[in-house]
């Protein structure tokens, strides 16, 4: 028996006044959807159809690479007519699950509960809430035996008393589905094919009724609005950033720190304010993060420090490193251990050898510097002639003086000096000593002009 999970995506989302199809609105950097294909994916052979309407094209192009089918409701005739879309895709022995693209939050751990109460009939997921304005009440009898959903719009006064209501997830035998679906009928409020209306067929079916109730109001909210997108975001983020103070990480402030992607740490490492880690970070043991930093897809070495406003993206970090205020570190950056990379310096597609010093106001790219080079002020490799990108070899040792022009390709030897303010367009062997710039001229006595008045 194989899970089908039926997530619900053909709305329009009117209330996000977007251009963008709701579902791909993002939290901590995803799409909405992603969200919940990834915590459905999680369940053991689970297979994915998504139904799709609004905005279908883009929705199917943003998840090209996904493992889910895809199925088109052209028109949005309500959830019951919504699930009816995937049926042919799935087989009698199934079991569905029936998600939603916009509650993003939904976790994997509540979704195996719903499974497991589904075994022995429907099983529903309801959450109760103050103020259940607007959502189907889940209607039970005197012993507490859940009877039907009734929508908000179709519900008596006493019935919008009720506190608990549907979050619209649930799970059945497929083979119950494919009996009640064209069962449905559009005569209610809404004019819609409600999915809700299953639960009182099974009920008259003699199947009971399971419910599980949602503890975490979070975990089952939807999504209309940017307000409500936005309410979830930083509870997401808070749930993270607990997740990090607990692994043994300081964070100067738990609720200033931004995780699109996952974060790895080792132990004592230590986050100031304003961060965001995007895609996969890891950060060894006592990393330091100053303040107001962003990193992407990148990896922190043992006791490295990155100060503040610093811009780290596909770099490796290795072992006692020290970067910013204010560094750049581009793709392809690799740092041995003990290099500096300090401010307002950027580095792109390069090695930077153990104990080097890019300190201040300079461009490495496509270069590899050697083992404690020391590289002055100002730098600039000239790796671009317009058209194409050439590569600046410098050796072990060497030191290159301040406001130096390197015209790649080029090579500086082992242990070579270049002189500050040179402009180098030829190798400079191991050892040498290379000037590259026009020689000084003093003129003794210089009067310097005087005011023309008239
Ligand atoms: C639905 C439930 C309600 C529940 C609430 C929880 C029904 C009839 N009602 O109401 O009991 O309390 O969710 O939020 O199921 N969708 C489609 N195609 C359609 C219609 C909807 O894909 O034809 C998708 C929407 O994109 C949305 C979801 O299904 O993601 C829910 O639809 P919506 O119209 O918001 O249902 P509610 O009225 O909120
Ligand atoms: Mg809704």
């Amino acid at each position: 028996m194989a899970l089908v999970v039926v997530t619900l995506a053909a709305g329009k989302g009117s209330r996000m006044n977007s251009e963008l199809p709701k579902v791909l609105h993002t939290l901590a950097g995803q799409p909405m959807l992603s969200h919940v294909l990834q915590s459905a994916g999680q369940l053991p052979n689970a297979r994915q159809v998504v139904v799709v309407g609004h905005g279908a094209e883009v929705v199917q192009q943003t998840f090209a690479d996904a493992e889910v089918d895809f199925v088109i409701q052209h028109e949005q005739k309500g959830t019951g007519h919504a699930v009816a879309q995937a049926m042919p895709l799935v087989d009698t022995a199934d079991t569905v699950l029936i998600l939603y693209g916009d509650v993003p939050l939904i976790k994997t751990a509540t979704l195996a509960a719903l499974l497991e109460a589904s075994q022995s009939g429907l099983a529903l997921l309801t959450v109760d809430l103050a103020d259940p304005n607007g959502y189907g009440r889940i209607v039970r009898d005197a012993n507490g035996v859940i009877q039907e959903i009734v929508e908000h719009k179709d519900a008596s006064a006493e019935q919008r008393q009720i506190n608990e209501v549907n979050t619209g997830i649930l799970a059945v035998a497929a083979s119950h589905l494919q009996q009640w679906l064209p069962q449905l009928s559009a005569n209610n409020a809404q004019g819609e094919y409600y999915l809700t209306d299953v639960i009182a067929m099974s009920v008259a079916d003699g199947i009971p009724v399971n419910s599980i109730n949602a503890t975490d109001e979070f975990e089952v909210q939807g999504v209309n609005d940017r307000i409500q997108l936005a309410q979830l975001e930083r509870h997401f983020q808070a749930e993270q950033a607990h997740r990090l103070l607990a692994a043994g990480v300081s964070l100067a402030d738990p609720s200033r720190i931004d995780i699109r992607g996952q974060v790895t740490v080792g132990r004592d490492v230590s986050i100031d304010v304003n961060c965001v880690f995007e895609g996969d970070v890891e950060l060894a043991d006592g990393v330091t993060i100053g303040p107001n930093c962003v990193i992407r897809q990148s990896k922190i070495g043992a006791n490295s420090h990155v100060e503040s406003f610093s811009h780290i993206d596909q770099t490796y970090i290795d072992a006692n490193c020290m970067i910013g205020p204010y560094a750049r570190l581009r793709p392809g950056a690799e740092l041995a251990e003990n290099a500096k990379v300090g401010n307002f310096c950027e580095v792109k597609k390069s090695q930077i050898g153990a104990g080097a010093k890019v300190n201040h106001l300079s461009y490495i790219g496509d270069a590899s510097v050697g083992k404690n080079a020391n590289i002055g002020a100002g730098t600039i490799t000239c790796n671009y002639d317009g058209v194409n990108k050439f590569k600046t070899n410098i050796g072990n040792d060497a030191f290159i003086g301040s406001n130096t022009a390197l015209v790649a390709p080029v090579t500086i030897g082992d242990t070579a000096t270049v002189a500050a303010g040179s402009v180098i367009t030829k190798a400079v062997e191991a050892q040498d000593l290379a000037f590259g710039r026009s020689k000084q001229r003093n003129i003794s006595g210089w009067q310097r002009p005087t005011k023309n008045n008239d």
